[in-house]
């Protein structure tokens, strides 16, 4: 990585993310205003084997990528030469998928001589929020709950990150995903259990809320996705039919009471007044819900990014490579796929 400080007005950024199913780019000028936003997904492809299959991810964004890199250019209507910077998300994720758009990011900077900035995942899942909250500025906790990935972060300020807790075994969205798999609802999980769940009872059975021994801010979801399995078992045992949405709700409560709970303590704790959400189950309508009162109960002044945000998209990647870009960080051709980046490590 080589640094050059530059901080210039008007910066327009050709994005693209393409590190699980969605091929997607987008132009963002300054990183908060979306001039196109093209996701191109695959779950229908998904849907057949219950969950994303590597391989075909990778094979599909090779088909995809240079069509929707051309359509987001095209509806932004921009040319190539007018962009500052091409980004690209460069890890966590899956190393075929995250190589197409690498691949693709480089050679469109190598052939234009555009500069190449590399981009974390989940800081772009984090600076969705910039895009739809133009006054939003750090320093805010933010909870980042996704299919990878359970975060609890304080932003100190643009790309700089202080983990307050994380995930022991499982993230929120696998949690969704596996649950929804065990009660016959099939992929994507998270969406299908947040719809079933409006027509149950959250009350209906009593799931375990985990704490994690020695830290507060850590999260715990393979317990209860046990304790459903076991749930599940013991109706067959007797016999009983289970009531799919009433599993399905009581499920999801578990889990938002958890994130709601250790956000909110997150929130106090650090005696900043601002706390945002990110990342696929972001979008889950109970879970902002809760959130939405708690902050309001405790006067925290709460951003979200609206549900196609929170869910992978380029005009994330695009909104955090505005600030990387202002920071002077601009990658060589060496830039390669890190599956298992960490959050505020860089290459
Ligand atoms: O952020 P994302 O699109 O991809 C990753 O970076 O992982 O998150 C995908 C995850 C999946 O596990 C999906 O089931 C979950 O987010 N998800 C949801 C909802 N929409 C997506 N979980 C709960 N409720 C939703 N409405
Ligand atoms: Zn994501």
């Amino acid at each position: 990585m080589q640094l050059e400080m530059d901080n210039e007005e008007n910066v327009t950024i050709l994005a693209i993310e393409s590190s699980c199913d969605e091929t997607a780019a987008s132009v963002v000028r300054n990183g908060r205003d979306v001039l196109s936003n093209i996701i191109s997904s695959q779950i229908d492809l998904h849907t057949l084997y219950g969950g994303v299959v590597p391989e075909i991810a990778s094979r599909k964004h090779i088909e995809r990528i240079n069509q929707v890199i051309a359509e987001a250019l095209r509806s932004a209507d921009k040319r190539l030469e007018e962009m500052d910077a091409v980004a690209v998300t460069y890890g966590p994720g899956l190393v075929g998928a995250l190589l197409v758009g690498v691949s693709a990011a480089k050679a469109i900077s190598f052939a234009s001589g555009i500069p190449l900035i590399g981009v974390h995942h989940i800081e772009g899942h984090i600076s969705a929020n910039y895009i739809e909250n133009k006054e939003l500025e750090p320093p805010f906790v933010c909870l980042v709950v996704s299919g990878g990935h359970s975060h609890l972060v304080v932003v100190r300020d643009y790309g700089e990150y202080e983990i307050l807790g994380r995930t022991r075994d499982d993230a929120a969205g696998e949690a969704f995903d596996k649950v929804a798999r065990a009660i016959g609802l099939g992929y994507p999980g998270g969406p299908k259990i947040d719809k079933v769940s409006k027509e149950g009872n959250p009350e209906a059975i009593r799931f375990p809320r985990a704490k994690v021994e020695g830290s507060v801010y850590d999260f715990s979801f393979s317990g209860l996705k046990s304790a459903v399995l076991n749930y599940l078992n013991s109706c067959e045992m007797k016999g009983m039919e289970i009531c799919q949405a009433d599993v399905a709700a009581s499920f999801q409560k578990a889990v938002v009471d958890v994130l709601v709970e250790h956000s909110m303590q997150a929130v106090e704790a650090c005696g900043l007044r601002k706390f945002a959400i990110a990342g696929g189950v972001a979008s889950n309508s109970a879970l902002r819900s809760a959130l939405q009162k708690a902050c309001a109960d405790k006067k925290i002044a709460f951003y979200h990014p609206s549900p196609v945000m929170c869910t992978d998209n380029a005009a994330m990647i695009g909104a955090a490579a505005y600030y990387e870009y202002c920071r002077g960080v601009r990658h060589g051709y060496d830039l390669n796929a890190v599956p298992n980046l960490k959050l505020g490590e860089r290459a």
